[in-house]
């Protein structure tokens, strides 16, 4: 399947991305105004191109931390198992903590992290996604900042592959077989 030829078409411009999360980072600095340092969690792969937009734009004391979690194989379809494939470095009980996420899809992999991530008793946990696809969701899971909500799309770019391609691309994509 992945041999088969693709077109990508701009969904969602570099340029639209940017001015989006400098609007969402204001947001953030306000809700986390008086943190004493806040831990930024990137759920690898998806979310490493939007993180590092997002901290080189947040105005506040952080440090950064990654998770590797993984849902989907090489397929368009998620599997709806959630592996914990890389943990985090370090710990976060008590602490102000924001989850990076590039897309919530089915929300099975938000609700699973987020779970994992307050069984470990953070002072404050929020999340904020890139993308949110409402219409694919099967459990009742919405981050507390989105970027832009989309349709039913195939979409990859910034950070999303498709069959591990096209991370690279700096704009969102949409995936289309002619
Ligand atoms: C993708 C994406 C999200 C998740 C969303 O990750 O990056 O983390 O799926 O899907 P869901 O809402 O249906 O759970 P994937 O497992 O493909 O790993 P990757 O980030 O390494 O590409």
């Amino acid at each position: 399947m992945t041999d088969r030829r693709y077109v990508i078409d701009e969904m969602i411009s570099a340029k639209e991305i940017a001015a989006r999360i400098e609007a969402l980072c204001r947001e953030i600095q306000t809700e986390f105004k008086d943190t004493d340092k806040l831990v930024v969690v990137g759920l690898l792969r998806g979310s490493f191109v939007f993180i590092a937009d997002l901290v080189r734009e947040l105005d506040l004391p952080i440090e950064v931390d990654f998770l590797e979690a993984s849902s989907y194989g090489d397929g368009m379809e998620s599997s709806r198992e959630v592996r914990i494939l890389k943990d985090l470095r370090g710990a976060i009980e008590g602490r102000d903590v924001l989850l990076v996420e590039d897309i919530v899809d089915t929300g099975h992999t938000l609700h699973h992290v987020t779970n994992l991530l307050q069984s470990r008793n953070p002072a404050r946990l929020r999340t904020i996604a890139l993308l949110d696809k409402p219409s694919r969701r099967e459990v009742d899971m919405k981050a507390n900042w989105t970027g832009f909500e989309i349709p039913d799309e195939f979409v990859v770019g910034y950070g999303i592959d498709y069959a591990q391609r096209n991370r690279n691309l700096p704009y969102i994509g949409k995936v289309r077989f002619p």
